[in-house]
Order: C-alpha cells, then sequence, then structure tokens
C-alpha cells in the first residue's frame, strides 16, 4: 500500500484530507506540530484516528521555531513589506522539515498538507519538501478534490464519519504560533470595512487598555534577547510572556495589504506582540551598537531576507549566508532597551550598551564639547567636490 504523511492541524480540512487520501488507495500517517496553537496531542491523537489514520506523530517544537527561526529573523530585522514579521512564513519549513523526516523515518513516497491553491503556504510546505526530499511527492487535496465551499466539507465529514469540532461558522481564517497570529478572510475582504472588534484575537483593542504605560526592559546578548525585566528567561517564555503584555498595551497589530507569492493581493491582520517589541529594542540597540555602513547594508539584507523566508526558500544557501553575515554583525548588540507600551504604541525609553558607538563628547552642545569643529569645513569640501561641474 502507498503510504502517506500528512501535516494535521486536527481541522476540518485536514481531516477531510485523511478519508480523501484514504479514497485514493493511501495508507495516511499524520503528523502534528506544536508551533504554540492551541493544542492538545490527546484531542488530535482522538481525531486523526477517528478519521481513519493509521498512525500519529507529534512534536512540540516551539524551542526549535524560537531557536533556529524566529531567532535569525529578530538578528535580520526582516519585517516583509515594512508590516509583517513573518510569523506564518517561518513556521512552515519547519513543519516541513519534520514532515519528510517522518516520511523518511516511514518510508513513505508521498507527503501531503491541507493548504489551498490560493496562497503561500502551499508554496512554503511544496517548495521546502522538494529542497529538502526532491525524490518525495507532495500532494495538496484541496488544491485537487471537489469540495468547494465549507458547507460541502462538512457534508462530506458527517457522511464518512468524520469528528467535526464546530459545524458554526468560521468568522475567519486563522493561523497561530507563538510568534503571531494571522487572521484573514470574511468581513476583512472588504477592504472599505474597518477591522471589527471580533477580529481582535488575543490584542485588546485600543479602547480597552489601560490608562497607564507599562515599561519593558529587555537585555540582548549579541542580538540574543535573555533577560525581561531583570529576569533570566529562555527564549519561548520570553516571548510567551511579552505576549501577554503587549497584547494588554493593545501593541503588536498590524493590518496589511500583502503581495502573495502567486500574485494575488490580499489582506491580512496579524497579531505579534512580541514580534514588534522584540524587533523595535532589537533595533534600537543596534542604532547604538552597529556602524554607519554595517547598519545601512543589513537594511539592504532584511528586505531580500524577508522576500526569500516569504516565498518559502528557507532551507536555500542564499539565506544561511546572510544568516552567517548577519551573526557576524551581532558580536556587538550587547545591552539594555526599556520600552513604553501604551495603547499600541511602542516608544523607546533607555538605551543602555557597553559597546555603544555613541559618544557624548562628539554629540553635545553643551559643556564638554570634544569634536574639533575645525575638520567640518574641509570635510565638506572634499565631500561636495566630485559633484561640481
Ligand atoms: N498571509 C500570511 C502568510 O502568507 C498568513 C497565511 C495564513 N493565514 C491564515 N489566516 N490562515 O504568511
Amino acid at each position: 500500500m502507498k503510504k502517506i504523511v500528512l501535516a494535521y492541524s486536527g481541522g476540518l480540512d485536514t481531516s477531510c484530507c485523511i478519508q480523501w487520501l484514504k479514497d485514493r488507495g493511501f495508507d495516511v500517517v499524520c503528523f502534528s506540530a506544536n508551533l504554540g496553537s492551541e493544542f492538545s496531542p490527546a484531542d488530535l491523537k482522538k481525531r486523526a484516528i477517528q478519521s481513519g489514520s493509521s498512525k500519529i506523530y507529534i512534536k512540540d517544537l516551539r524551542e526549535e521555531f524560537a531557536k533556529d527561526y524566529i531567532l535569525k529573523w529578530l538578528k535580520a530585522g526582516a519585517l516583509y513589506e515594512g508590516k509583517y514579521v513573518l510569523s506564518t512564513s517561518l513556521g512552515r519549513p519547519l513543519i516541513a522539515k519534520y514532515l519528510v523526516d517522518v516520511a523518511k523515518k516511514e518510508k513513505a513516497q508521498f507527503v501531503a498538507h491541507g493548504c489551498t491553491g490560493k496562497g503561500n503556504d502551499q508554496v512554503r510546505f511544496d517548495a521546502t519538501c522538494a529542497i529538502l526530499a526532491p525524490n518525495v511527492k507532495t500532494i495538496a487535496p484541496l488544491r485537487e478534490w471537489e469540495l468547494t465551499s465549507r458547507e460541502e466539507e462538512i457534508e462530506y465529514a458527517k457522511k464518512h464519519n468524520i469528528p467535526i469540532k464546530a459545524t458554526k461558522e468560521k468568522l475567519y481564517s486563522i493561523d497561530k504560533n507563538i510568534w503571531g497570529v494571522s487572521v484573514e478572510g470574511g468581513v476583512l475582504e472588504d477592504l472599505s470595512n474597518e477591522p471589527p472588534q471580533n477580529s481582535y484575537y488575543f490584542v485588546k483593542p485600543l479602547n480597552k487598555t489601560a490608562n497607564k504605560e507599562a515599561y519593558v526592559e529587555i537585555d540582548f546578548d549579541k542580538g540574543v534577547p535573555i533577560k525581561l525585566n531583570g529576569k533570566t528567561l529562555n527564549l519561548v517564555s520570553l516571548i510567551e510572556k511579552l505576549n501577554r503584555i503587549g497584547a494588554s498595551a493593545g501593541v503588536g497589530r498590524s493590518d496589511c495589504i500583502e503581495d502573495r507569492v502567486v500574485g494575488i493581493k490580499s489582506r491580512e491582520i496579524y497579531e505579534a506582540p512580541a514580534a514588534w517589541i522584540l524587533y523595535t529594542a532589537h533595533k534600537e540597540l543596534e542604532a547604538v551598537t552597529l556602524d554607519k555602513e554595517t547598519l545601512a547594508f543589513k537594511e539592504i539584507i532584511a528586505q531580500k531576507y524577508s522576500q526569500i523566508v516569504y516565498q518559502g526558500l528557507w532551507f536555500t544557501s542564499l539565506r544561511q549566508s546572510f544568516d552567517a553575515f548577519i551573526d557576524s554583525t551581532q558580536k556587538y548588540v550587547t545591552g539594555r532597551i526599556v520600552l513604553k507600551l501604551y495603547k499600541g504604541n511602542i516608544v523607546v525609553a533607555k538605551r543602555i550598551s557597553k559597546n555603544s558607538l555613541y559618544k557624548k563628547a562628539f554629540a553635545t552642545y553643551g559643556e564638554g564639547d570634544k569634536f574639533d569643529r575645525t575638520m567640518a569645513e574641509g570635510f565638506i569640501k572634499i565631500l561636495a567636490m566630485p559633484y561640481q561641474r
């Protein structure tokens, strides 16, 4: 019997995928990864088996996600189109990597996922699998099957005794991990609609946030956040804690019109308080500790980095080479940043670093000025010289 390993979330789509693949003669093995969504291994196992799979692998990947994916993104500062912290995009190559690992272990020639034929996630899954395991074929039932609506999927599930959670209408399509929540579809598809209150997943709407500023103090060691408010925390806990603090201050939502890989413009709301707080703090520390040219060059790389990660080209030598450069810049990025959060804003309050390139004696307009202003005239003459005709 042909064997296939399916990336299984426990939702309606992937539950129907099991039956659909079985109908096409596959022995279906499931793989579920915990990247920080609501996650119950016992429930997943029950549902996968009830839906017809022969076996399920379940893995908590939060630590690996934080250390090998999120941290690299943070050091790179790779915002996509200036507004997206790539939370969903970063998770996919990790899940796909384990998917092909399980396929190898199970001696399966096929893997499958529940992504639609219009989105970016299919690209990330398919491309990662193709790069890491060229001999394994990826099947995406949603690109092929005849079910065209949620209602039809529910009918299909009922017909085949597939357990479904809630039959009531889903307002949005949501993807969640520790780095952020992506919310799309429903009323958000009309760009003239302001995101309604029910599109707030865990960030507080501004009119419900405290009237008091919340301070956060973050210590970095070579670009790695290691302490929050004076307390040493592992990266996963630090992110989870910052998500809670940021969410209650209304911080970290972005409403984006983004350009998908497949050419479609789409609208997505992201909630990523920890990501935005860490991004801001890290950038502030870099501004103090890195020289002008390194900062400028890093900007260029950040943009390209974001594009390749968004496109699912994580496992490429270009991304690895970028990381090598970025890592070498981070040796100076040690110090403390204090931010205050208030009604959706992240404001820098203090910057402290032993590697600071800021020299008060040069910058000051007050006493103790050490800058030799007589040098300025000659410097400016030479600066302008190449442009004189
Ligand atoms: N647009 C985002 C990306 O491509 C998120 C995709 C998944 N979104 C969702 N709501 N299910 O990275």
